[in-house]
């Protein structure tokens, strides 16, 4: 069968990756999605079990930041486009072990570009190639490499203001200085080498197959084992929750429809400190599991703060919805219920994901940081 594109998704196994690759296979039979992933803690292939077997979808496990793979994977696929989401995304383990975002986050990255820039250099084209490039251009298949991005190498807000696209980059935990590092080469070989890119720079996700390291599913995890949820310092700190298929919905009109060369923000106006993310939670697992009230917030417990811990984020996404038309589509209520659904329904999953050297990992950082209480 002939496809009409051959898109290079990475990290399609992890929790945005998943959500953005279900969404390609189902929506668009005429393309090829091909997803690369080393599977590390944070990658799953129980979490594509149900577009596993799609005729348009090829799933190939690798590092990215093995470059000769890299180069020699381009050159067998000659993908027209990639979608860059593999990545290392914990900001606590980026404390604990920073050497490993440098290599997947910039080293991964620029190894994708300096390949996607060999295979599409029409210097670099044979003659066979050459006639293929023209017949994309004539069916208007642009190469595209997109780049997905966090709203966290901008920095961290104080009580008022909001990240737009020109906000200087601020980044300042070893997680979100190798996401910055990485944008930055992105724009450089934009710049230097006419690579056709794109950015988003998106506000935190939440939703159905997240890692339960992160605050959303560690709290759900902890509070349906009636263990303690650890609130990080006084729990004042704000996030801008979005659902987790608003960002794949964007990621979808902003790889067919966004400008080449150009940056979106995306966030969901939906800012919220941490303790009243937990509250809300707690108010809802009570309800779910049918717990008297306020018995999940007895669970709540207040641990040493994360070293450097930025304050506030906050996301103006008028560009996005302005030039695209993207908005989300759930109130955090009806998404928060969703996930705490689909976390409850999924509990073979949680198991799988929680067994082992991860789940030690948490409880590891639990007990220390409870020993540090402030
Ligand atoms: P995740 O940790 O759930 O998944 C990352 C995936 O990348 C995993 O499947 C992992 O196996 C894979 N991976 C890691 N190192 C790799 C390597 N060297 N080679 C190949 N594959 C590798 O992450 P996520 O939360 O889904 O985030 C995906 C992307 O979105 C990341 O680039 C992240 O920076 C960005 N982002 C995340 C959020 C968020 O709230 N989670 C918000 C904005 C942007
Ligand atoms: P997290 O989900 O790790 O995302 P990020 O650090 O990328 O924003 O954390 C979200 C917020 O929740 C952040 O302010 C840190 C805080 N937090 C806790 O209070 N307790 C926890 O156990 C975790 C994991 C995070």
């Amino acid at each position: 069968m002939s496809f009409q594109r051959k898109i290079l998704i990475t990290g399609g196994a992890g929790f945005i990756g998943s959500h953005v690759v279900r969404l390609f296979v189902n929506k668009y039979p005429q393309y090829l999605i091909v997803n690369l992933d080393k599977l590390t803690y944070a990658g799953n292939l129980e979490n594509l079990k149900d577009v596993e077997h799609s005729s348009n979808y090829h799933f190939i496990k690798g590092d990215i930041v093995d470059e000769s793979f890299v180069l020699k994977l381009f050159n067998e696929h000659r993908f027209d486009s990639v979608i860059h989401l593999a990545a290392e995304s914990h900001v606590d383990r980026s404390i604990v072990s920073p050497t490993d975002f440098i290599f997947t986050n910039i080293v991964g990255t620029v190894n994708l570009l300096n390949a996607a820039r060999k295979i599409w250099d029409k210097g670099n084209l044979s003659n066979n190639d050459l006639k293929s490039v023209e017949r994309e251009k004539k069916n208007s298949v642009p190469y595209r490499f997109y780049h997905i991005s966090t709203d966290e190498v901008y920095g961290s807000l104080n009580e008022t203001g909001h990240f737009t696209e020109s906000t200087p980059y601020d980044p300042r935990s070893p997680y979100s200085a190798s996401k910055a590092a990485a944008d930055h080469l992105v724009r450089a070989y934009a710049h230097t080498y006419k690579l056709p890119v794109v950015i988003t720079n998106c506000s935190n996700n939440y939703g159905p197959y997240q890692f339960p390291e992160k605050l959303i599913p560690l709290a759900i995890n902890n509070i349906k084992n009636n263990v303690p949820v650890p609130v990080y310092g006084k729990g004042e700190n704000v996030r801008d929750w979005l659902w987790v298929e608003d960002h794949a919905a964007a990621i979808d009109l902003v790889f067919h429809e966004g400008r080449t060369g150009a940056t979106y923000n995306i966030g969901g106006f939906n800012e919220w400190k941490n303790l009243d993310v937990i509250r809300l939670l707690c108010k809802i697992m009570d309800e779910k599991l049918g717990l008297e009230v306020g018995k999940s917030e007895q669970l709540i417990t207040f641990v040493k703060d994360r070293a450097g811990h930025d304050m506030r984020y906050a996301i103006d996404s008028s560009k996005i919805s302005k030039e695209l038309g993207w908005k989300p589509s759930l109130t955090f209520e009806e998404g928060l219920s969703k996930t705490v659904d689909w976390y409850l329904a999924n509990e073979e999953w949680l198991q799988h994901v929680t067994s082992g050297a991860n789940h030690k990992y948490n409880q590891q950082q639990y007990h220390h940081r409870k020993q540090h209480v402030r």
